[in-house]
């Protein structure tokens, strides 16, 4: 795999063969991220605890006097050319879309940068389940910031690009994602409370594990529709509860007794969707304990509980993310796996005892293929990032 700085030196190859000259250019980088565990409690304000990869998205920027924004993807092999002062959404491509949306906020938000172009360049699997689209827009931000001096707290940036999801992708996440590609640090998990938007650094030193992203092969065709009705069936839960006389804002005030006194009367559905997310939350609490004191086997098995909720309860999973951690937990040499990010396809995680990564893949791989007749895609997590942005020195 490519690495960040091999990422952004053909980036900028790409920039003066499409653009012209490199002074004045900015760079914006932001990793990818995989969750640990905690999925689907973002919506919920509740916890979750992601941490950042090697894998990650950079964007080169120079900033032009007039509100025209050029920008081209190198991995779409793709070019956007539209006005910031008068392009719709719904008008440009879907990937243009968040250029355009973290520009128009960014502007909104006090930044005086006029229009720019741009190149985007990346190492990063685009089946999805790492975050592609939250690293996206937080390394285009990360430019910006750098070629307008203009500086946002790393909450308000999450939530500017949280705010782009919503407005110009139509899609209803959480903050997870765009919390951990901005306040990520490598070999660290971040332990957030939703709420708050408190963030705890809680280390994963890699000579205690190291982890495997293993790529499904499955692309998330339902995901953007799926998603949205899994954050409406829980919006639907919580009024259930308040129908029935509770005081609940969210899931996240839903404690293990008061479902259990109300399960009976939620409808299947919405039921187990409760029960995942209440359960999963617990589990976090737990997890950030187990890692807190090096207890990986114990973090494992949560990890792997977890996995078990998102299939039966949360119905997220697929065939091929169920077998890649049915494999792993035939393998002693992994602490534990599960789907990661929003399911439907997309990554699983794996993780593994130090020095194990070669082993542990072909355990994987050796039984996914025998099933689905193809290999998965096992990348061994080896230099983690972090977001940054800078002026570029040509
Ligand atoms: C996607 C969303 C996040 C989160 C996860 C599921 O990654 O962007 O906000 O909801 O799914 O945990």
């Amino acid at each position: 795999m490519k690495t960040i700085q091999q990422v952004i030196g053909e980036a900028a190859n790409i920039f003066e063969k499409k653009f012209g000259a490199l002074n004045n250019t900015h760079v914006g980088w932001s990793p990818g991220r995989v969750n640990l565990i905690g999925e689907y409690t973002d919506l919920n304000n509740g916890f979750v605890m992601p941490m950042t990869i090697d894998q990650g998205i950079a964007v080169l920027l120079r900033p032009r006097d007039d509100s025209k924004i050029t920008t081209y993807t190198e991995t779409l092999q793709d070019t956007a050319a539209f006005s910031l002062d008068t392009a719709e959404a719904s008008r440009l491509p879907h990937w243009a879309r968040y250029i355009f949306g973290v520009s128009t906020l960014s502007r909104k938000q006090g930044c005086e940068l006029l229009g720019f172009d741009a190149v985007i360049h990346s190492n990063m699997s685009t089946n999805g389940g790492v975050s592609s689209s939250a690293a996206f827009c937080t390394a285009t931000a990360m430019a910006i910031q750098s070629a307008a001096s203009w500086t946002l707290k790393p909450q308000a940036m999450a939530l500017l690009c949280q705010t782009v999801e919503h407005q110009f992708a139509g899609v209803m996440c959480g903050i997870m994602d765009q919390m951990a590609c901005r306040l990520g640090k490598p070999d660290t998990a971040i332990f957030i409370d939703c709420a708050s938007l408190e963030a705890t650094p809680v280390p994963v030193p890699s000579n205690q594990a190291e982890l495997l992203v293993i790529d499904s092969g499955v692309s998330r065709s339902l995901y953007e529709s799926e998603y949205n009705t899994r954050r409406i069936e829980c919006e639907e839960a919580t009024k259930a509860i308040q129908a029935l006389g509770h005081a609940v804002n969210d899931l996240r005030s839903v404690s293990d007794e008061l479902f259990q006194s109300v399960e009976a009367s939620l409808p299947d559905n919405l039921r187990k969707r409760c029960r995942h997310v209440i359960s999963e939350n617990e589990r976090v609490l737990l997890a950030r304990q187990a890692l807190e004191a090096s207890r990986l086997d114990e973090f494992g098995t949560l990890m792997y509980d977890s996995h078990h909720s998102l299939r039966v309860d949360f119905e997220v999973s697929v065939d091929e993310l169920d077998q890649i951690v049915s494999s792993a937990e035939t393998c002693s040499e992994v602490f534990g796996a599960r789907l990661t990010g929003a399911g439907f396809g997309g990554n699983a995680i794996a993780l593994i005892k130090p020095g194990t990564a070669e082993y542990a893949t072909q355990i994987i791989a050796e039984q996914f293929e025998a099933r689905f007749k193809r290999k998965p895609d096992i990348h061994h997590v080896s230099r983690p990032t972090q977001a940054q942005g800078y002026k570029f020195n040509a």
